[in-house]
């Protein structure tokens, strides 16, 4: 018996199996909105047989996206998009779709990975002033963003809460909460990026302040059924910057506040950051976490393997693991790992012919005849 496939409850949320499709942004939308290629890229991860698709990070205001190429909802015309794909989706495939509502803070206003990724200078035609905790650019020598004032951090709650009630009316399975990576909720967290003297900055409570504030937000404006979770870095892997104690500190508090889950991973808020990256390399955090806050936990980072996700899972270390790169090379991952463990998997009834003969009872359900 495979203990990847065997099903996983989020909240009220229940997996088919344990493994999740890890956020990705596209960098393809115009104004936020999603178009074809959401439609063929999310389509077809979709169809995977995964239990948990989770979409990219989706910006909840214009300045919170990364790159002008971000992915939003934040405007009728994102939602619009969005309804037809997941209309779409859930005519075709049973996985479970959350969405990762996130703001880049002093990350915004860059170039897409393929054109090289650099800041966009705020004067330039597609770029825009930053916005963040403190004045610190996140290299040296770029533009440094815009602190956050008082007004500012209601405004950023406020794009959250909207953000999630878009997401609530397009019938969205959970919300994943973008804390990780060195974007703004990770920027308030770490003490590399937050330098502010009122009560959102200095002491880990202080700084823990407004990623709670908005955890608390969002948790609000979504139905009771709705689970919505953390995505966190673990660490900075940089010295006096944030850490897997603070990391167990903040999921402790997200746990009394209702929070459905964590998903643990690392790194994002400095270029110093020195990453030991090999294969499962942020699993150790991950079990941490769930040992010590026992909040159902999903590890990410560097697993490829169908022996070793289901490892991962035998030992406890996580209750799902999360997938990206190896997702994108191999869009058929579920079924390959299901195949490996002796483990079957949902598969659209279109494709229930391509079952390998060695693997006869594969796919759920699967049947076929022909006169
Ligand atoms: C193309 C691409 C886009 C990504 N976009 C996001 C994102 O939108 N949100 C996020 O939290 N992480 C994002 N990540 C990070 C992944 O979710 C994941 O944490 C990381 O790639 C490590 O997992 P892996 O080793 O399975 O690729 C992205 C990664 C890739 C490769």
């Amino acid at each position: 018996m495979s203990l990847l496939f065997e099903p996983l409850q989020i909240g009220r949320l229940a997996l088919a199996n344990r493994i999740v499709i890890a956020p990705m942004c596209q960098y393809s939308a115009v104004e936020g909105t999603p178009g074809d290629w959401h439609m063929i890229h999310l389509g077809h991860l979709a169809l995977s047989g995964a239990g948990l698709l989770v979409v990219e990070a989706t910006a909840v205001s214009a300045e919170g996206r990364i790159t002008p190429g971000d992915l939003g909802l934040y405007s009728d015309a994102n939602e619009a998009g969005l309804a037809r794909i997941l209309k779409a989706i859930r005519t075709h495939a049973p996985i479970a779709v959350a969405m990762q509502l996130a703001h880049a803070g002093r990350k915004a206003s860059s170039r897409a990975p393929w054109e090289g990724g650099a800041q966009i200078p705020s004067g330039a035609p597609d770029g825009w002033k930053a916005e963040a905790p403190s004045a610190l650019p996140h290299a040296a020598g770029e533009e440094p963003p815009q602190p956050l004032d008082s007004a500012g951090l209601e405004r950023v709650r406020a794009a959250f809460v909207q953000a999630a009630q878009r997401a609530v009316r397009l019938g969205i399975d959970g919300l994943e909460i973008h804390a990780a990576h060195g974007y703004l909720l990770h920027q308030f967290l770490s003490p590399l990026a937050n330098r502010r003297e009122d009560r959102y900055g200095g002491s880990l409570e202080s700084r823990m302040r407004f990623p709670l504030e908005v955890f608390d937000a969002v948790r609000a404006a979504c139905p009771a059924e709705l689970p919505v979770w953390v995505r966190v870095s673990a660490t900075d892997w940089v010295p006096d910057g944030w850490d897997i104690d603070g990391t167990v500190a903040f999921a402790h508090a997200l746990k009394a506040r209702g929070c459905a889950a964590i998903h643990v991973s690392s790194g994002g808020v400095s270029p110093m950051q020195k990453i030991p990256v090999g294969p499962g390399y942020q699993v150790p955090y991950a079990a941490r976490v769930k040992a010590e806050v026992g909040l159902p936990t999903i590890a990410v980072g560097l697993i490829t393997e169908p022996d070793q996700a289901e490892s991962i899972i035998a030992q406890g270390e996580a209750d799902a693991v999360c997938l990206a790169r190896a997702m994108l090379y191999d869009p058929r991952w579920p079924w390959h790992a299901a195949a490996r463990l002796g483990a079957r998997v949902s598969a659209p009834k279109q494709y229930w012919r391509s079952q390998p003969r060695e693997f006869k009872d594969l796919f759920e359900g699967a049947k076929t005849g022909q006169r």
